[in-house]
């Protein structure tokens, strides 16, 4: 149960929603836990239900059944003492336009019952920290996107809160600003604040997040760190190689000598020209050890990409499947081909992507 150890800060179990006449619904019981001190990433395709769940945690969306817990606190039954732990920067700006930024920032700070001295003090440090201090006594609709998106951190950051949502904080922002608030969630992480990110790019969720959930019709399709969840796409490291096997030579004898060395578990012919881990090829089966995949992670291999190349003369491509990092394997490998006069034109090392993981596991097809 919720923070009975204290060391959940969100959890939601079962949770519902369906918006008024809508025949499906956008959060469809949805089950996980965010520990405390976390940078829980959530992610999924336009429409997957990120800004809906993030509303119901938040309370400003009404959930339809099922239960939000928030740092102890029953979301649904104690919307008020849940949001004076909670802080959101919501993905559409909310900020006030008839205030200046000191004004939205102080204005928020006293919604929350900090007394007026300390909210002055706060707001002044934000808005130095947030490069904001020269903009500070002008209003908001001045502002670009960019700046609009600090002020909106800076504010959710007042009040101190246990728990920060942060629904899609860097999109449009220029890489100057995307580092600053990548700073500034890693800074906050730092301080102990659970922090739930929604993101559309993977390379950020892979680079903050501790662990993730991708999410997909209102379902959570995987749950685990990013490393993890690379792991089970790709089951073990892959080296793929041209070789052209020496006059006398064949393509599969080399393969049997191949998976006799040391390192190699699994090799085999893929077609030429395709990339190790290009969405939509090499895991036909589906994704191993997730709802609607295969059985256990590791037991489903690869086996639409085998086979497609003749034994001709010619170049061949092979993938070895590996229990060793990649790059030790190289010198083996090329050693074993110059035993058998083998020609290799390329090596490519295979290094999957959460972006492989999410396209697996959500498919290609536009929202
Ligand atoms: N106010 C609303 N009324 C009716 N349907 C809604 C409403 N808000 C969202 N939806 C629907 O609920 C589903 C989930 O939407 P939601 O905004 O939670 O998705 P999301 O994962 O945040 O997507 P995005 O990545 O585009 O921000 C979508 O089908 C959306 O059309
Ligand atoms: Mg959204």
């Amino acid at each position: 149960m919720a923070d009975a150890d204290g060391r959940t800060a969100v959890e939601v179990i079962e949770l519902v929603k369906r918006y008024p006449k809508r025949d499906v619904n956008a959060v469809d019981g949805l089950t996980f836990a965010i520990r405390e001190g976390e940078v829980f990433g959530l992610l999924g395709p336009n429409g997957a239900g990120k800004t809906t769940t993030v509303g119901i945690l938040t309370t400003r969306i009404e959930a339809t059944s099922g239960r939000a817990m928030l740092a102890g606190v029953d979301v649904l039954r104690n919307p008020v003492a849940a949001r004076a732990r909670l802080a959101v920067v919501p993905q559409r700006s909310n900020l006030d336009r008839s205030l200046t930024p000191r004004q939205n920032l102080t204005f928020h700070a006293a919604y929350h019952g900090v007394g007026r001295g300390e909210r002055n003090e706060r707001a002044a440090t934000l808005l130095k920290q947030f490069g904001l201090e020269d903009q500070a006594d002008v209003k908001v609709d001045w502002y670009s996107g960019g700046m609009a998106q600090r002020l909106m951190i800076a504010r959710a950051l007042i009040h101190e809160p246990q728990v920060l949502f942060l629904d899609e904080p860097t999109t449009g922002l220029d890489p100057q600003a995307r580092l600053f608030v990548w700073d500034r969630i890693r800074e906050m992480r730092e301080r102990g604040v659970t922090i739930l990110l929604t993101t559309h790019d993977m390379d950020e969720a892979a680079a903050l997040t501790d662990r993730v959930g991708i999410i997909d019709h209102g379902k959570l399709l995987a749950l685990d760190s990013p490393a993890n969840l690379i792991k089970r796409l790709s089951g073990q490291s892959v080296l793929e190689l041209t070789v052209t096997p020496a006059p006398g030579d064949g393509a599969d004898a080399l393969i049997a000598a191949l998976v006799a060395a040391d390192g190699v578990d699994k090799a085999e012919r893929v077609a030429a020209a395709m990339p190790a881990f290009g969405p939509g090829n090499g895991f036909p089966g589906g994704f191993p050890g997730f709802g609607g995949g295969g059985p256990g992670a590791g037991a489903a291999r690869p086996s639409a990409v085998a086979t497609m190349v003749p034994g001709a003369a010619g170049p061949v491509r092979l993938r070895l499947y590996l229990t060793v990092e990649p790059a030790t394997m190289l010198a083996p490998v090329v050693s074993l081909l110059a035993t058998r006069s083998a020609e290799l034109t390329d090596v490519h090392i295979g290094q999957p992507s959460l972006e492989d993981v999410f396209i697996e596991l959500t498919g290609r097809g536009l929202r």
